[in-house]
């Protein structure tokens, strides 16, 4: 939580205290000034009580509890004044009943201290004083009836009515406190949510990041790997050449040498016959012409391997993509042929006339081996026949589709709902990273404005789709995955 959060909290629990003080405090107020008016009543019905009771007795009991109301009276009067904190009274603090007390036309205080100067003066006045007509009884009466109660009447409701604008204010307070507080809670989680998710997007592309940076050395060493290779079968290549010639002229001469010498000496036939002279210049040239092929195919696999581990510039560069695909295919091959038991892969190719792509070609042998090697794992789980089938086709001028099928196994819905989330494997740990896919749908979708989605049942195998811009940018779709109803199998272009 941040300060101005923690700062707020305080705010509102203070209020919230505040609140509870002002209820304590109001509430004592309300209630002696309350008893005030009781007090008042109940002064003026022990004095008829006094005057008019003849026994001495009774009078005396009524003058002990006129005393001891009037006392109570001050008292109450004086807590209210200068407050008392045994009552929670903290003293007048409104400059309105201030007014009421201290000035005309309500003088309260004053008309108070004479009330209860009154009672005193009627307390002492002697037996025979004390009749309906006492000067200070009638007064007594007519201010507990009219005047004085008037006057603690409204003092009362003015208390009440200040005590309610403060509560008022107070509850007002606690109202924009909490929802400041709701809306800074709001706020932060918002922002705990972003930062979670920043977290973990973080946390995936750092790993993608890694991920890419492994293959990338990896395409490096190759490449150099390659490079090292290229030279020596550069110049066995040149010198199978000569060495052919070579050996035909000495075949030649020693043609020539039997017919001139049609019985040569008996140590010349016992060495021929042991290195079997005859075999020897029938197989020489095959064996030089088998030893072409095998330099030849090291050739193609070194261009293979040197195209597909093409190191990508910052500019889009030109690439044939079928190129790009056989040469991938090429270093799958180790995957793709029989051996043992297994009866090896079948490629079916479909090409149709491609333009050259502006595209970043290492990525995108990256993407074809990624999804080809998918197609692979599948496939190797299965029995034969295993095909799998390459499309491309050009589309209005403008993109180029790639089609990449297998008569695989398939994917469920929830699969294929997930296949280009980062990490989602369905492979044992060890065999599957779950970021071919999603690296791939960044490349083509990210890098190129192209398109990839996944057309696939179980049972009825998988297709993956690419779709690129010729140019360079998508001239067509560009949501990256299409759904499934869109593109059924029926209708493939390709
Ligand atoms: N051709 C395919 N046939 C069936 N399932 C596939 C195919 N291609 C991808 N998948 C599914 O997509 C998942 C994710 O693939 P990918 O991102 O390459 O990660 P990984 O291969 O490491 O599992 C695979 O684990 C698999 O379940
Ligand atoms: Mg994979």
């Amino acid at each position: 939580m941040v300060f101005e959060e923690i700062y707020m909290v305080q705010a509102y629990i203070e209020n919230r205290e505040e609140i509870q003080r002002n209820r304590e405090i109001n509430g004592a107020t309300i209630n002696i000034s309350g008893r005030q008016r009781m007090l008042l009543q109940r002064t003026a019905l022990f004095c008829f009580r006094f005057v008019y009771d003849r026994d001495e007795n009774d009078r005396r009991i009524w003058r002990n509890r006129l005393i001891d109301t009037i006392n109570l009276m001050e008292k109450s009067h004086q807590a209210l004044i200068y407050g008392d904190p045994r009552m929670n009274l903290p003293g007048i603090t409104s400059e309105a009943i201030r007014n009421m007390y201290f000035e005309a036309p309500m003088m309260a205080d004053y008309h108070i201290r004479e009330y209860i100067g009154a009672v005193e003066n009627l307390i002492q006045s002697s037996v025979a004083e004390l009749t309906p007509d006492n000067h200070y009884f009638n007064y007594i009466q007519n201010a507990a009836s009219y005047e004085l109660l008037d006057i603690l009447d409204e003092l009362v409701s003015e208390y009440e009515k200040e005590s309610d604008t403060q509560l008022e204010r107070l509850y007002g307070q606690q109202e924009a406190l909490y929802r400041q507080i709701a809306n800074a809670a709001a706020v932060a989680q918002a922002q705990n949510q972003q930062l979670a998710k920043l977290m973990s997007d973080l946390k995936q592309s750092q790993l993608q990041v890694i991920h890419a940076e492994k293959m990338s050395s990896l395409g490096q060493l190759l490449a150099g790997v390659a490079h090292e290779i290229n030279n020596p079968v550069n110049f066995i290549c040149s010198n199978l050449i000569f060495a052919r010639q070579y050996a035909q002229e000495l075949i030649g001469i020693l043609n020539l040498y039997t017919q001139e010498y049609p019985t040569p000496p008996l140590d010349i036939q016992n060495e021929a016959n042991a290195i079997e002279l005859e075999f020897l210049v029938q197989d020489f040239p095959k064996l030089l012409d088998s030893m072409k092929l095998g330099t030849n195919r090291i050739t193609n696999i070194v261009k293979a391997i040197k195209n597909f581990s093409r190191l990508d510039g910052v500019d889009l560069q030109i690439a044939d993509i079928h190129e790009s695909l056989d040469s991938t295919l090429v270093i799958l091959q180790h995957r793709l042929k029989a051996k043992g038991e297994f009866s090896g892969i079948e490629i079916v190719k479909e090409y149709d006339k491609l333009p050259p792509v502006y595209c970043y070609p290492g990525q995108l042998n990256q993407v074809f081996m990624n999804i080809l090697s998918n197609a692979i794992d599948v496939l190797e789980t299965q029995p034969a026949p295993r095909i799998i089938t390459i499309r491309t086709k050009l589309k209005q001028n403008r993109s180029v589709a790639i089609a990449i099928c297998d008569n695989g196994l398939g994917m469920t819905e929830q699969v294929r709902a997930k296949i280009f989330d980062p990490f989602f494997t369905t492979k044992p740990i060890g065999k599957g990273t779950g970021l071919g896919l999603s690296i791939s749908y960044n490349i083509i979708v990210e890098k190129h404005q192209g398109s990839i989605w996944c057309v696939s049942e179980p049972g009825k195998g998988t297709e993956f789709w690419i779709e690129l811009p010729i140019e360079g940018e998508s001239h067509s779709l560009n949501s990256a995955i299409i759904p499934e109803t869109k593109i059924g199998f029926s209708e493939i272009p390709c």
